[in-house]
C-alpha cells in the first residue's frame, strides 16, 4: 500500500478547483496523492458537490489512485494533514461585489485587493484564517498550508504575527503569469526565464528578468511599451504605459500598478462598468455561473479552458509545484509570500513580502535582493504601512485603525472619504465582521 500522502483544499467548492486537481494529476509522479479532501460551508454546498463529483471523473479518467473527499466538517478534514490549501471568499462573490461597489461611489478606485475592497477583504477574512490555523496546530501540527485566500500578501503577515503555525506560505499566480507572459512574449519555453521578484502581493517588481542567466530586462521592459503587452491577467484591462516611466523606473511593473500609476484612467473605466454593473465581481457571478454548468455536464472529465477566463488563472500551477517542490526538496526558485528575513532590506525583517525564495523541504529562504530601486520603494513602503494597519484592524476590530490605514492608502488619500468608506462598508459587511460589532456594541452600552 502506498504511503498516506493527504492534501485538504479549504473553500474545495471553489470554480478554481478543476486547476488544482488537474496540477496534482500532471504531477502524480512527483506528488503521489492519495487523498484529497474538498471542504466547504454548508451555504457552498451545491457548488461542492458539483466540484466534487467533476474532480472525481477528472481522477478517474487519469487514471490515478486519488480519493476524493467531500466535507463540510473542517475538523474532520483536516485530521493528519499533510498539506493544507486555502482559497476561500468570506461572503461569497457578493461580498466582492460591494467591495468593489461601495468605494466607487466615493469616487475612488473599487477593487478586490486594492485600497478599500481590499482592506475590506482582509478585515473579514483574517479572523476566518486564524481561526482555520488554531486547527491547524491542533490537528496537523506537521502540515504545510499554503494559502491562496486574498489579500494573500495580509493574510500571511496577520498569521506570522498573530498564530504559532510557522509552516504557512502565501501564494499567488501574478508572478507566475508575470514568467509565462514574459515567456510567450520572448517566444521561448517559460522554464528558460527567471524574474528576480520583490515587493508585495500584488504590489511585485521584477527587479530582473534573465533568460537562460542572460539579462534581458531591457528587452521586456520595450516590449511591454505596446499596450497589447501592458497586462499579464484576464482580470485587468491595462492602460498603456509611458515609456519615460518604464525606463525610468527600469523595472517591470505587474498589472495591479496600473491602479496606482494610473488611477484615474483605472476610475474612469471602473465608473462605466458601475454604471452598466459591469465591475469585475458582477462579470465574475456570470462567469462562474456558466461554468458551473459546464462542471455539471456528466460527460466532462477535464478542467474546461473557460476557467481561463479567470484571473486565477494557472494558479494551480504554483500550488502544485511548489508541494512537489517542498516534498521532494528540490531547492529551485519560486517567487512567494513569506517573511523577510532581511532580503529586501527597506521593508520590516519580521514583514510578509513577495520575494523570490529557494524552496527547500523545510519551506522558503528568501533570496537576498537588497535595497529596492529609489523609484519604487516609497510606495511599496506605504502599501506596506497600509497592510500592517489593516491587520491590526482586523485582528483588534479596530474601526480607527480601518480608517488610518485607508488614509494612508494613495487610492484613497483622504481622511474625510476614509471615514465615509468605512462606515458604509462595516454596515454593508457587518455579518461577517463579528469582531468590529462586539465592540461597537461594547461602546455603546
Ligand atoms: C489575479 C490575482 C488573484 C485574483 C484574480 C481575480 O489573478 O492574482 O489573486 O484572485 O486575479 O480574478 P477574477 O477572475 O476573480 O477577477
Amino acid at each position: 500500500m502506498s504511503k498516506k500522502f493527504k492534501v485538504v483544499t479549504i473553500g474545495g467548492g471553489s470554480s478554481y478547483t478543476p486547476e488544482l486537481v488537474e496540477g496534482i494529476i500532471k504531477r502524480y509522479e512527483k506528488i503521489p496523492v492519495t487523498e484529497l479532501w474538498l471542504v466547504d460551508v454548508e451555504a457552498g454546498r451545491e457548488k461542492l458537490e458539483t466540484v466534487g463529483a467533476l474532480a472525481k471523473r477528472m481522477v478517474k479518467k487519469a487514471g490515478v489512485p486519488i480519493e476524493i473527499h467531500l466535507s463540510y466538517d473542517r475538523r474532520e478534514a483536516l485530521k493528519d494533514a499533510d498539506f493544507v490549501t486555502t482559497q476561500l471568499r468570506v461572503g461569497q462573490l457578493a461580498a466582492r461585489a460591494l467591495d468593489e461597489r461601495i468605494p466607487l461611489k466615493y469616487g475612488v478606485i473599487g477593487q478586490e485587493t486594492n485600497g478599500a475592497g481590499g482592506l475590506f477583504k482582509a478585515l473579514r477574512t483574517i479572523p476566518v484564517i486564524l481561526d482555520i490555523c488554531k486547527e491547524v496546530e491542533e490537528l496537523c501540527p506537521n502540515a504545510w498550508v499554503l494559502n491562496f485566500t486574498n489579500p494573500a500578501g495580509m493574510v500571511t503577515e496577520a498569521v506570522l504575527r498573530y498564530s504559532n503555525i510557522k509552516k504557512f506560505i502565501g501564494l499567488c499566480n501574478i508572478p507566475i503569469g508575470m514568467e509565462m507572459g514574459i515567456a510567450k512574449l520572448l517566444n521561448v519555453d517559460h522554464s528558460r526565464v527567471r524574474i528576480d521578484f520583490a515587493g508585495l502581493n500584488h504590489m511585485v517588481f521584477g527587479l530582473e528578468v534573465y533568460l537562460d542567466g542572460v539579462s534581458v530586462k531591457d528587452k521586456v521592459l520595450g516590449m511591454i511599451m505596446d499596450p497589447a503587452n501592458a497586462s499579464f491577467v484576464k482580470n485587468i484591462d491595462a492602460e498603456e504605459w509611458a515609456p519615460e516611466f518604464l525606463k525610468g523606473i527600469n523595472v517591470i511593473p505587474c498589472s495591479y500598478h496600473h491602479y496606482y500609476y494610473k488611477t484615474s484612467e483605472m476610475l474612469t473605466r471602473e465608473l462605466k462598468e458601475f454604471e452598466s454593473n459591469e465591475t469585475r465581481a458582477e462579470v465574475v457571478q456570470r462567469i462562474e455561473a456558466s461554468l458551473f454548468e459546464k462542471y455539471k455536464d456528466e460527460t466532462l472529465d477535464v478542467k474546461p479552458p473557460e476557467l481561463e477566463k479567470r484571473g486565477g488563472a494557472y494558479y494551480s500551477d504554483a500550488a502544485c509545484r511548489l508541494i512537489s517542490s517542498i516534498y521532494n526538496d528540490t531547492r529551485d526558485i519560486q517567487p512567494l509570500n513569506t517573511m523577510n528575513k532581511g532580503a529586501i532590506s527597506d521593508l520590516p525583517y519580521n514583514a510578509a513580502v513577495e520575494v523570490s525564495c529557494v524552496i527547500t523541504k523545510d519551506g522558503p529562504v528568501p533570496l537576498t535582493m537588497g535595497e529596492l530601486p529609489v523609484p519604487v520603494r516609497g510606495l511599496i513602503q506605504t502599501i506596506k504601512s497600509f497592510e500592517q494597519m489593516a491587520i491590526e484592524a482586523a485582528v483588534e476590530g479596530s474601526r480607527e485603525k480601518a480608517i488610518v490605514a485607508l488614509t494612508i492608502n494613495p487610492l484613497v488619500a483622504n481622511d474625510k472619504v476614509a471615514i465615509a468608506i468605512v462606515d458604509e462598508m462595516l454596515e454593508a459587511h457587518k455579518a461577517y465582521l463579528p469582531r468590529f460589532f462586539k465592540k461597537i456594541n461594547k461602546f455603546n452600552v
